[in-house]
């Protein structure tokens, strides 16, 4: 258990999955958070990280800053997903370990997991191929960085615990149409074609393929259970276990925004792998489950993205 009275170093409290994590830790009656923007504490600036360190001197240490990005920005900017991650989860990790922080969580990715990986992912398939070479990049820091915890937790004995979410969405995601995820852009478009009475909305692929949507508040509650009650030396999935069609969650997200045209898919564009899915049955014998349905999140996450427009 963490104790309430140690301070807690949030590294990318200002993003989607970090501020949920703060919204989390404060409703638990965790008052002692440490947090910094990137203008206060650049990340990428090895020097930097190991002052903040040596005099905060956190007990906890939860690694949510990461630079994050959907396929377009993946494969845009491939060297700086590389170094950038690289970067600042070695300059957390090591700091943190120099510095005596007690427990630590990485947060890594699914996409560590092989493009061929049979489905439901294990973790055991972990490393038995070749990851998609979209976010090749991106993966093989999460792959680091992961590494990283456990050789320090083999050689010095440490705390350093790793979870691998699937793909999260909620209040706080980025509704940029060059960089965003799939569940935020299907809303923003859905809600632009509705004001502007656009007759249909088109959609690449054939919609078949299925994935795995998480609540950013979800992943919030597991991080904290993790850090409270996991001491294990292997990482663990983080999903719901079930999967839904790119149409059914198209589907849902039209009945959310009030689009009232044609959903239409481009079967010319690819569909990506027809399935990626989380087992999650290690995290749910342990004790831990996500409980939020995908049309609840899906409503607050509109909600938040309406109010937010204004
Ligand atoms: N979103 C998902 O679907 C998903 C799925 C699985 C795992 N995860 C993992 O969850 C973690 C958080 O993801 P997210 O979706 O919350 O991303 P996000 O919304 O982009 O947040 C990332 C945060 O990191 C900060 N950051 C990036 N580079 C920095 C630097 N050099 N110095 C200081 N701060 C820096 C950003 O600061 P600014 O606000 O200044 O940009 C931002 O607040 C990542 O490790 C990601 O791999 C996310």
């Amino acid at each position: 258990m963490m104790n309430k009275d140690s301070k807690i170093y949030i590294a990318g409290h200002n993003g989607l999955v970090g501020s949920a994590i703060v919204r989390k830790l404060k409703q638990e009656g965790f008052e002692n958070l440490l947090v910094r923007t990137r203008e206060e504490l650049d990340l990428l600036d090895q020097r930097a990280v190991d002052g903040f360190f040596a005099e905060e001197k956190p007990a906890y240490v939860i690694l949510a800053a990461a630079r994050v990005g959907g396929i377009k920005a993946n494969m845009t900017y491939p060297a700086e997903f590389l170094y950038e991650n690289l970067q600042i989860q070695n300059n957390v990790i090591w700091s943190a370990l120099k510095h005596d922080t007690e427990k630590f969580l990485f947060l890594g990715s699914s996409c560590i997991y092989p493009k061929a990986s049979p489905q439901p992912m294990k973790e055991e398939y972990f490393l038995d191929g070749k990851p998609e070479p979209t976010n090749e990049a991106y993966a093989i820091a999460k792959i680091a960085g992961m590494k990283l915890c456990e050789k320090i937790n083999a050689e010095y004995g440490r705390n350093f615990i790793s979870c691998m979410p699937t793909n999260i969405y909620g209040p706080g995601d980025n509704f940029d149409l060059d960089s965003s995820h799939v569940i935020p852009a299907l809303m923003r478009r859905m809600h632009e074609a509705k004001m502007a009475n656009t007759p249909e909305v088109v959609i690449w692929g054939s919609g078949e393929s299925r994935r795995e949507f998480l609540y950013v508040d979800d992943l919030a509650d597991a991080v904290v259970w993790l850090m409270n009650n996991y001491d294990g030396k292997d990482f663990l999935n983080v999903g719901t276990g079930e999967d839904v069609s790119i149409k059914e969650l198209a589907v849902l997200i039209k009945g959310i925004t009030g689009f009232e045209g044609a959903l239409v898919f481009d079967t010319t564009k690819p569909d990506g792998m027809p399935k990626k899915l989380l087992d999650v049955s290690k995290l749910e014998t342990l004790g831990w489950k996500a409980d939020t349905k995908l049309e609840q999140g899906l409503s607050s996450t509109h909600e938040h993205f309406t109010s937010t427009l204004g």
